[in-house]
């Protein structure tokens, strides 16, 4: 393919490097575009000894080849690594004064953006319309990531890991073999109240099934995205239903599953509620050292979908498992199929630094009879898109 990268003048410029290295060796064409600004941060001379191709910035260069037009016309995807917000916003009105602004315009290539900035540039309202207008012109964006920022503060507005761009890449070029299908997926972890402070939780992030939804529709399906308690964004371009409770994610899922396609049970669901929730905080001093709590059964809403007649939707549960053992791990997986009656079970490892709000997972692909369908090492993205592979070829 040949690949547009548009380079901002932000800090993260260094790291597009590591972005533009990983899709030359997959044997991309990479011509890179760097603002005046990003030439500021980053030098010429590593862009183009890393891209193996001269950069162009100057707009009024090559003007015989029509260089303000051609190289856009010429892309297949055009990547925008780091994305400032200056950038955005000139992409979100079209303003075209520079080689790379001239470039997107007239390009009709998939757009992706990767922002980078600081928390309150990102999170300010004219930004956040910006990086909407782009999306409903079917922009992908890689959404930044929350952590150390250049200076001592913490916060949203990190650029995304290279491997995370380099798949959105991947996504954004790669077949729209969802189209005109319906995905329902659960993400997150419910969480039971046993007072007004108090809850029954999990560790569940909703990474994963965040993940899941922007796969489904970076591949074209209509996505309604059942998000319990999610520490992430839900993604924009898809139906958010939010929730907390299992009997709020039954509702949900229930009447969303008449006209669903495929459903993907990514929720981490709690199996137990308390039977009494009390209307006020439980004191310490009023209920003493030791206390119990009684607990009663969630509805088990696998097992419901699964019980529902045929034609019904593709069933994918999941089973967060602690088995080291891949065999253990696809037993359990195919115990889970037979008795929820799924049509797939991801079984991923979840332990330190694995599975629960981590960037990567381990996934087992198990289909009826224990059969493996793959075996997934990689960002929640990777795991995802194989999930819709084999959903898809269940449902062929
Ligand atoms: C040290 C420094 C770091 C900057 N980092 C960022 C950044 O991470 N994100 C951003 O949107 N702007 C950042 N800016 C501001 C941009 O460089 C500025 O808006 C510039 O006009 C962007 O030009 P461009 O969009 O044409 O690359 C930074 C400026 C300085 C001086």
């Amino acid at each position: 393919m040949r690949i547009v990268v548009g380079v901002c003048g932000g800090i993260a410029a260094y790291k597009v490097v590591g972005v533009i290295r990983t899709l030359v060796l997959q044997g991309h064409d990479v011509h890179v575009i760097p603002t005046d600004e990003a030439l500021r941060f980053i030098g010429a001379p590593t862009l183009e000894a890393i891209s193996r191709n001269p950069i162009a910035t100057d707009l009024f260069d090559g003007v015989a080849e029509v260089k303000h037009v051609a190289l856009g016309q010429s892309a297949d995807v055009i990547l925008i690594a780091p994305a400032t917000a200056n950038t955005i916003a000139k992409l979100a009105t079209g303003l075209s004064d520079n080689l790379l602004t001239n470039s997107v315009l007239a390009s009709t290539a998939p757009l992706v953006i990767a922002p980078a900035m600081h928390t309150e540039m990102w999170q300010n309202p004219a930004t956040q319309h910006n990086v909407a207008t782009l999306v409903d012109r079917g922009a992908h964006i890689v959404w930044p990531e929350s952590g150390q920022l250049t200076g001592s503060d913490v916060g949203v507005g990190r650029l995304a890991e290279p491997e995370v761009i380099v798949d959105a890449v991947t996504a954004a070029t790669g077949p729209k073999d969802l189209a005109g299908k319906t995905v329902v997926v659960t993400a997150g972890g419910t969480r039971e109240p046993i007072d007004p402070v108090r809850f029954i939780g999990n560790r569940s992030s909703g990474r994963q099934g965040v993940a899941l939804a922007e796969a489904a529709r970076d591949r074209g399906a209509d996505v309604v995205l059942i998000g319990a308690n999610l520490e992430v964004p839900p993604p924009i371009g898809i139906e958010f239903a939010p929730v907390s409770t299992v009997a709020e994610l039954r509702d949900a899922v229930v009447s969303r599953a008449t006209g669903a396609d495929i459903i993907v049970m990514a929720a981490a669901v709690s199996d137990y509620r308390p039977v009494n929730v009390a209307e006020t905080k439980m004191k310490k001093d009023a209920v003493g050292d030791a206390v119990s709590i009684d607990l009663t059964a969630n509805p088990d809403i696998l097992a419901e979908l699964g019980a529902q007649q045929h034609p019904r939707p593709v069933l994918v549960g999941f089973a967060a498992e602690t088995e080291a053992d891949a065999d253990a791990l696809a037993a359990l997986g195919a115990g889970k199929l037979e008795r929820k009656n799924a049509d797939l079970i991801a079984v991923n490892r979840v332990d330190e630094g694995r599975g629960f709000g981590a960037a990567d997972n381990e996934a087992l692909i198990v289909a009826s009879g224990g059969r493996i369908v793959a075996t997934v090492d990689g960002s929640k993205r990777v795991v995802a898109d194989a999930i819709l592979d084999a959903a898809l070829e269940v449902q062929r």
